[in-house]
């Protein structure tokens, strides 16, 4: 962070020719400089984290459709389930700490909410069938909230 700020001074000092003050110029013009650095890293972080999730759920779904079809047991979509549903807590994390824009902050909660929920509905499910029937559409909704933030498109920016 030290060397981020110092960069930062360096390169402001660079570019603009020297004056009276140069010392205060520093200071003022590097502060927001250095905020920002820590928010695209974060923001960088929080969209390999989201793209690394969106795998996750592929690959879940991919798991469910060989036990469906008979070609192993529910055990891998069992063992990945909760890998899944735990790594997304990372993304609310790196949100929050890293003082991403409202908006994906939010969303990273609700993607962690439903993750909960996804679990949740096939406990429930065991007592009540018609809710668990709600997994696979839970799924398809963790889809499209995971991949709004892995930016994978170009009409998914936040700022
Ligand atoms: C985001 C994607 C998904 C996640 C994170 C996920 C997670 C999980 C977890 C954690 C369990 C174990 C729950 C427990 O035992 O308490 C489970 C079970 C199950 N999942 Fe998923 N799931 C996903 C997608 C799907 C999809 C798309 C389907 C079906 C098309 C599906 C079908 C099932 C079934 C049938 C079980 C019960 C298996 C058994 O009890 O033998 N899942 N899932």
């Amino acid at each position: 962070m030290r060397t981020l700020i110092a960069d930062a001074a360096e390169a402001t000092q660079a570019r603009v020719p020297s004056t009276n003050q140069p010392a205060i110029q520093a200071e003022v013009r590097t502060t927001p400089q250095a905020i920002t650095v820590t928010e695209s890293r974060a923001a960088r972080a929080h969209m390999m984290v989201a793209r690394v999730l969106l795998g996750g759920v592929a690959l879940q779904i991919f798991f469910a459709g060989l036990a469906i079809f008979n070609v192993s047991t529910f055990l891998p979509h069992m063992i990945l389930g909760p890998i899944v549903i735990l790594g997304s807590l990372a993304l609310p994390i790196i949100a929050w700490c890293g003082h991403l824009a409202p908006s994906l902050r939010h969303r990273s909660w609700l993607v962690f909410g439903l993750m909960l929920t996804q679990g949740l509905l096939i406990d429930v499910g065991r007592l009540i069938p018609f809710v668990a029937a709600f997994h696979p559409v839970n799924a398809m909704l963790l889809v499209l909230f995971v991949a709004s933030m892995a930016r994978i498109t170009a009409s998914t920016s936040d700022r």
